[in-house]
């Protein structure tokens, strides 16, 4: 269920972004700069929402059903996160934001992949998977800080 809604956000952010169609009231919205850093701000908070789940894990030392739930509410928060992205940004620009973008995506297909039936919950497989989730979370979490330094240095 949430793999189907999170596929299909995010197969309507690539058309969107890769067509030369546009939703105009949403670029024109886009354009503005009080706009840009109020969703911009909504985007980093989904990210350090998400960041968490590491102090839930090792500070509190989560288990069980607590565990699951907050779990439960990062996969929820993970899927929907294209549309945020979309609200704060519809095209990818290039460069150092075109590589920030891809790098989001590629985690969020990532979180995907521990819901398929690959065995990941073997715990060699699954050791794998998190720390190359952690690891792109890690690199999302770097550039999104220097995206912002970048904006407020220059305005
Ligand atoms: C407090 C946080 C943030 C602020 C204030 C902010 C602000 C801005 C501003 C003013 C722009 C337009 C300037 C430009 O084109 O260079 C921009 C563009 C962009 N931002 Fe952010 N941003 C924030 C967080 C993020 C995060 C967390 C991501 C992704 C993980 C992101 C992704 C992008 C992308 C891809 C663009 C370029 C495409 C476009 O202009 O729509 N931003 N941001
Ligand atoms: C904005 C995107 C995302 C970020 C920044 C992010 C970040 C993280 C981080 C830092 C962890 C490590 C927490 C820990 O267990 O110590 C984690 C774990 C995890 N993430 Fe994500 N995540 C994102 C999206 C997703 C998505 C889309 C899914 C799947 C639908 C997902 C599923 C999971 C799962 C299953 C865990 C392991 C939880 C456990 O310990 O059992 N994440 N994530």
């Amino acid at each position: 269920m949430k793999a189907k809604i999170g596929m299909l956000l995010f197969i309507a952010y690539l058309v969107q972004a890769l067509l030369p169609w546009e939703w105009h009231a949403m670029t024109e919205l886009q354009t503005g700069e009080s706009y840009k850093k109020w969703t911009g701000l909504l985007l980093f908070s989904l990210i350090l929402f998400q960041w968490t789940l590491v102090i839930a894990r090792g500070v509190y030392e989560k288990n069980g059903k607590e565990k699951e739930g907050q779990v439960n509410l990062h996969k929820w928060a993970g899927v929907l996160s294209p549309v945020i992205f979309y609200v704060h940004s519809a095209s990818p620009s290039y460069g150092f934001l075109l590589f920030l973008t891809i790098i989001f995506f590629a985690n969020f297909i990532l979180g995907f992949l521990n819901d398929l039936p690959f065995e990941l919950k073997k715990l060699r497989y699954f050791n794998l998977w998190l720390g190359a989730h952690i690891l792109f979370s890690a690199v999302i979490l770097l550039l999104s800080v220097l995206h912002i330094w970048v904006v407020f240095a220059y305005s």
